[in-house]
């Protein structure tokens, strides 16, 4: 019996949550080209666009028409998951898109029982497939975000090296404890990811010597620099490692899966 569990959990998708409450932090730039450097190494991988400002159904390219079946019917329980998939240019690479519609979920969500376990149990339908499974969060920690951080095995937290990054996170670690002990026990933290890291600016390095300091081997040893690439890529409907694979911020991504897929190989072992 015990045996039989194991391998069937072996088949499921690992589900990363990429959260921080703060907007403009790089959560979705990460979560598009970390799933893009992951599936260049032929890992299966799903984005689940969890922001109705759909960000990251734009980056990859996705239209209109492309987003009319959406994360919002999924947690709504119009559709089911599988069916809200669409394929993208990548080799590998699918995403569940958002649409406006899903800024008004949390309101619908209110009045439903199980409210907190709607993405979960959309999740526990038949995706064996993909090896992982990535949700962009929107940059709140209300329903949506509690969703995902109930739905997932481990966090992703990208911190911008600025100022107040220490002050968001500590908000955010003591989210991700609250949610451990009342709803998802064995959620941990995968790794924090220093972004729009400037090697020019001094603000940047202390923010991220003081972060290393306080979280130790939690946070990535690689940094995402701020790089123009990156933030170009995105109104060509591309994740940076197709649109310049060779910049340093692509590069930056492909060290990042790296590091993720060498974690995930030490808890699945
Ligand atoms: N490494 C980077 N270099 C330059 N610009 C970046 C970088 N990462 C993100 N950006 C830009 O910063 C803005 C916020 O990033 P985004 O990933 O959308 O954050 P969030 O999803 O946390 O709100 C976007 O315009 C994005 O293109
Ligand atoms: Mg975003």
């Amino acid at each position: 019996m015990q045996m039989n569990e194991h391998i069937v959990d072996q088949r499921l998708p690992r589900i990363i949550a990429i959260a921080n409450q703060k907007g403009g932090v790089g959560k979705t730039t990460t979560a598009i080209n970390l799933a893009t450097a992951m599936a260049a190494v032929h890992k299966k991988v799903l984005v689940v666009d969890l922001d109705p400002q759909g960000n990251a159904s734009t980056g990859f390219g996705l239209d209109h028409g492309a987003r009319a079946i959406n994360s919002y019917h999924v947690l709504i329980g119009e559709t089911s998951l599988p069916r809200a998939i669409r394929g993208t240019d990548i080799p590998g690479l699918s995403v569940v898109p958002s649409g406006v519609d899903l800024s008004g979920a949390e309101i619908e969500l209110v009045d439903m029982e199980d409210r907190f376990y709607r993405l979960k149990s959309a999740l526990a339908d038949d995706i064996d497939q993909y090896d992982y499974v990535l949700i962009d969060c929107p940059p709140a920690l209300g329903l949506l975000t509690m969703n995902a951080l109930i739905a997932a095995a481990a966090v992703l937290v990208p911190l911008q090296c600025e100022f107040f990054a220490l002050e968001g996170i500590s908000h955010l670690v003591h989210t991700i404890e609250r949610i451990k002990k009342s709803f998802n026990p064995l959620l941990e933290i995968q790794g924090i990811v220093l972004t729009m890291y400037d090697q020019r600016n001094n603000l940047s390095g202390a923010v991220a010597n003081d972060v290393r300091a306080y979280f130790g081997d939690i946070v990535y040893d690689t940094m995402i620099p701020r790089n123009v690439r990156v933030s170009e890529a995105p109104s060509h409907g591309k994740p940076v490692l197709l649109y310049d694979t060779n910049c340093a911020g692509a590069q930056a991504y492909i060290h990042l899966a790296s590091e993720v897929l060498k974690r995930e190989h030490r808890i699945s072992n």
